[in-house]
């Protein structure tokens, strides 16, 4: 079977519980996913739907691995072994984990008000959400976009709302940056969250907070919002810190 093909038969259990009715297009094809448009069913009450497929675990790369997997907890006794020993069965199951860890951040995040895309289902190493755009033309990273003069305010402040909402569920992004926001008429969702650290359990959780905040601060600065983010990042540690969030 070719990549493609593994990919898409990953779509198979969405389009056999009746979420998705066909496959449209690729969105993009990104470091460890990619992402395709697909038509959603009617019972969904939506046009359509993203669904982000991870490359068998074979071609991916995730970098630094240890670092985001930290505090994580596997219930399971013996698979825990297994992961520590990094057994054929240990990787499969660190693997199923990004895939699962990302569905149920979502999930968790969604349920909160956060601005991420609302997930559908997951199977396997596949994640069916809500879509960001119009057929053919998905919304472009915020990277890509060039902002109003009186956008840029009121989406800082979206984001950073959506930083302490985050924190107060117990959630860092950790690879949030301009290339993570998707900008689509005038609004922001933020997505790829497999990374996504408990900042009660993982220690270099401070430090991944800061760099996201930065990654905020330096992307907005091009359009004269002034923030200070290692005195933003230190504020809501300290909030987290007391429970105060
Ligand atoms: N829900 C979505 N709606 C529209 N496009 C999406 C959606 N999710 C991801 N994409 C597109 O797919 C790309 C890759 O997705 P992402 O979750 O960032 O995975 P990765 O960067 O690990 O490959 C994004 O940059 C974006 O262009
Ligand atoms: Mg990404």
């Amino acid at each position: 079977m070719s990549d493609e093909s593994i990919l898409l038969s990953s779509l198979e259990t969405f389009y056999n519980e009746g979420l998705i009715t066909d496959v449209l297009d690729i969105v993009k094809r990104g470091k460890e996913a990619t992402v395709y448009c697909c038509q959603a069913h009617p019972s969904t009450g939506t046009k359509f739907l993203a669904a982000k497929i991870y490359r068998p675990r074979q071609f991916r790369s995730f970098k630094n691995d240890a670092v985001y997997q930290e505090g994580r907890v596997i219930l399971d006794k013996r698979l825990r072994r297994a992961v520590k020993k990094k057994t054929r069965k240990g990787r499969a199951v660190q693997f199923t984990s990004w895939v699962e860890h990302e569905f149920q951040t979502l999930n968790l995040l969604h349920a909160a008000g956060a601005d991420v895309p609302r997930p559908i289902a997951q199977s396997g190493s596949a994640i069916l959400m809500e879509y960001v755009g119009d057929y053919q033309l998905p919304a472009p990273m915020l990277k890509n976009v060039s902002l109003e003069p009186d956008e840029a305010h009121p989406l800082f402040d979206l984001l950073m709302g959506n930083v302490e909402l985050w924190l107060a569920c117990n959630i860092v992004h950790a690879d949030l940056s301009a290339f993570n926001i998707l900008y689509w008429k005038g609004d922001l969702k933020i997505i790829d969250f497999p990374q996504a650290v408990d900042p009660r359990l993982n220690p270099s959780a401070f430090p991944l907070l800061s760099r996201d905040i930065d990654n905020l601060c330096r992307y907005f600065a091009r359009y004269g919002v002034h923030a200070n983010p290692s005195g933003l990042a230190g504020e809501l540690w300290t909030q987290f810190l007391r429970a105060e969030l």
